[in-house]
């Protein structure tokens, strides 16, 4: 694996790739690798012939008061687990580089942005496309691998791809959970051992959701209510929001049908947790 010196060195290094008749796969992260992580990369390596990461806590995501100075950071341990994979590049820009002195230029995403995740975090999704955007300007990669947990990131992202005519593949992969089912996210590292138990409700909230939706009959609130119902049961859990929405433009559904997400956002303490279900509903 070579790790990137700057932005140069990439456009080279895949500049190179793309000339030997290589295909390029992406995994943009902030880093803290977990599993999930790893199986962007793996999923990456089976479709593409030359797999990058990058790695970078992007400051202009992260609204005030929220977790951008305490974000966990470990780069030797996400190289070791990158260079493990067969990962071809790391990309490990500076702040400097990806926001030089007069950067004021952004991607200001509409429609699946502005509700449940966009509305609660002014700013975010803009300076999510911007950061991706730039990063698929420098990669230029042919596929791009992002996890479902964060299903409103990838449709925001999805729809950007597509109004911007960005010649590239979004790739969705499937949430990587934990035995008990936790879904598995870099913020799980600011549970405490309670905490850390206690976060499971909220997968539990939604999978009874998911089963009470399946047939077809129920309604966006009776769904609603009963994933609130299950997690009052937990005292250390806060329900933020749970939703139905469609899977392709992310709008709220009154009576769930077609592919759809179910998902939730809570607190357990002071650490913030999301999921989601994905599902079909047949009739
Ligand atoms: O999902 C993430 O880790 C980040 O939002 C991303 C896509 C790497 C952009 O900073």
């Amino acid at each position: 694996m070579i790790t990137a010196g700057g932005i140069d060195e990439v456009r080279r290094l895949i500049g190179e790739a793309k000339k030997a008749g290589k295909t390029i796969g992406f995994v943009p992260t902030m880093g803290a690798l977990h599993e999930g992580h790893l199986s962007l990369v793996r999923r990456a390596k089976s479709e593409c012939d030359y797999v990058a990461v990058s790695v970078f806590v992007n400051p202009t995501q992260f609204g005030e008061g929220e977790d951008l100075d305490k974000y966990p950071r470990d780069i030797e341990k996400d190289s070791a687990m990158l260079s493990a994979e067969g990962t071809d590049l790391l990309f490990f820009p500076t702040t400097d580089d990806m926001y030089p002195d007069g950067f004021d230029t952004w991607v200001v995403p509409g429609g699946p942005a502005s509700i449940l995740e966009g509305e609660r975090r002014p700013g975010h999704f803009k300076g999510v496309c911007t950061v991706v955007l730039k990063l698929f300007q420098i990669v230029s990669p042919d596929k791009a691998f992002f996890g479902q947990k964060d299903a409103q990131q990838f449709t925001v992202l999805n729809r950007m791809v597509i109004d911007l005519n960005l010649a590239l593949q979004m790739i969705e992969c499937p949430i990587v959970r934990e035995a008990d089912g936790l879904a598995m996210s870099s913020r799980n590292a600011y549970l405490n051992s309670k905490e850390r138990k206690a976060a499971v409700i909220f997968n539990q909230a939604i999978t009874r959701g998911a089963e009470i939706i399946k047939d077809g009959n129920s309604t966006r609130d009776q769904v609603i209510t009963e994933i609130s119902k299950v997690l009052s049961k937990e005292p250390l859990a806060r329900l933020d929001y749970a939703e139905i929405v469609n899977a392709e433009d992310f709008s709220v559904i009154e009576k769930p049908r077609g592919v759809v997400y179910i998902l939730i956002a809570g607190f357990i303490g002071g650490t913030r947790l999301i999921d989601n279900i994905k599902l079909k509903i047949e009739k």
